[in-house]
């Protein structure tokens, strides 16, 4: 599987984000990684369905929705409404993550879970064959233009080790401070996906900068 590439949409320009879509169709990104926050679970609001559907008349291109809300389960099926097409909700937030998985899935989203950098990827071995993708957060979750924690190398490499021994499909995906300058060790360690926001976004030329990630990575 090649790896792939999600620019997050919250280090863009919010007056122009038809600019922002632009970027990504038109470069060599493959995902929309969208970051939903609550003001709750982290400390910052950000954007929520409206802004999802706003765009979506706008995209091809798969919608990675990250939220980062607490009792995700009330909105599932909105999300599903305004085109999402991953769903990714908190370790820390879902007190039943397996059902919470399921109603995901029931809607015909792909289900992911996030792990906040203290939260040991352990706490996932029984529910591993049921994750369509793992989030490790490489920042803690709430801002973009964070420093990468290094611990999380030693995170993919496990989690790469849990899915292979458990024989799942689950994508790895990093997010948080992902640049050229750590992306090559995260795909070695066993990352599927890096979300990159600002290292994108407030790049000179987010187009060529996509562009050269993707090279980067395969
Ligand atoms: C942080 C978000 C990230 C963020 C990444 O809470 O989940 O997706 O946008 O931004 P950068 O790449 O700037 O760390
Ligand atoms: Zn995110």
């Amino acid at each position: 599987m090649a790896h792939k590439i999600a620019p997050s949409i919250l280090a863009s320009d919010f007056s122009n984000l038809q600019s922002a879509c632009e970027i990504i169709e038109n470069s060599a990104a493959d995902w929309y990684h969208i970051d939903v926050m609550d003001g709750v679970f982290v400390p910052n609001i950000s954007f929520g369905m409206p802004v999802i559907k706003a765009i979506k008349p706008h995209s091809t291109k798969t919608f990675d929705v990250h939220l980062m809300i607490v009792d995700p389960d009330r909105y599932i099926k909105d999300f599903k409404a305004v085109g999402a097409d991953i769903l990714t909700v908190h370790y820390e937030a879902c007190p039943h993550l397996h059902r919470t998985l399921q109603a995901i899935k029931a809607e015909g989203m792909q289900a992911g879970v996030a792990l906040n950098p203290h939260t040991p990827i352990s706490l996932l071995e029984d529910v591993i064959n049921d994750i369509d993708l793992v989030c490790i957060m490489s920042v803690n979750p709430g801002f973009g233009g964070q420093s990468f924690i290094e611990n999380t190398y030693d995170k993919v490499r496990m989690l790469r080790k849990m899915i292979d021994d458990k024989s799942a499909s689950t994508l790895i995906e990093i997010d948080g401070g992902v640049t050229s300058a750590n992306a090559k060790k995260l795909i070695d360690a066993g990352a599927d996906v890096l979300v990159a926001g600002s290292f994108v976004f407030k790049s000179a030329d987010p187009k060529k900068t996509c562009n050269e990630l993707k090279e980067l990575v395969g």
